[in-house]
């Protein structure tokens, strides 16, 4: 219910209705686990970079964050790079996969 009052209430990011196939998202992820390592949060770049933690996020919420990107509406460098060479179903994919996740939890807890 606060989901929905939620979507209903916030107009831009809650109209996605995000379908992705977190299967395929694993798949895609060998690009982001470098900085946004999952389980957990560990960047291999922490002296240059604060990288957030994803998983866990919900899928609407990374589907935005990385249009914002793609689109130019974030300004990061690197992810911007990162986000332009994905695909609309791309980002779908890995939204599903990373929102599947937990932060506390161990990888591959798809099922
Ligand atoms: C070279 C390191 C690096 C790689 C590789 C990388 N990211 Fe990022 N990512 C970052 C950093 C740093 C930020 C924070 C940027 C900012 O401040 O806007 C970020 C931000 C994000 C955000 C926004 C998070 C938030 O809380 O707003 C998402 C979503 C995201 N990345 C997804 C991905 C995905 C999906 C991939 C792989 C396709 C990926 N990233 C690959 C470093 C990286």
């Amino acid at each position: 219910m606060i989901l929905f009052s939620f979507a209903l209430s916030s107009n831009a990011f809650a109209q996605q209705d995000v379908k992705g196939d977190a299967e395929k998202g694993a798949t895609k992820v060998s690009l982001c686990v470098g900085c946004h390592a999952i389980p957990g949060y560990r960047s291999s770049v922490p002296e240059i970079y604060t990288v957030p933690m994803i998983g866990g996020q919900s899928a609407s919420y990374i589907v935005s964050a990385l249009s914002a990107y793609k689109k130019g509406e974030r300004k990061h460098p690197t992810m911007r790079g990162i986000a332009g060479s994905l695909s609309d179903q791309d980002m779908a994919d890995i939204a599903v996969y990373y929102s599947s996740q937990n932060s506390d939890t161990k990888p591959n807890k798809l099922k």
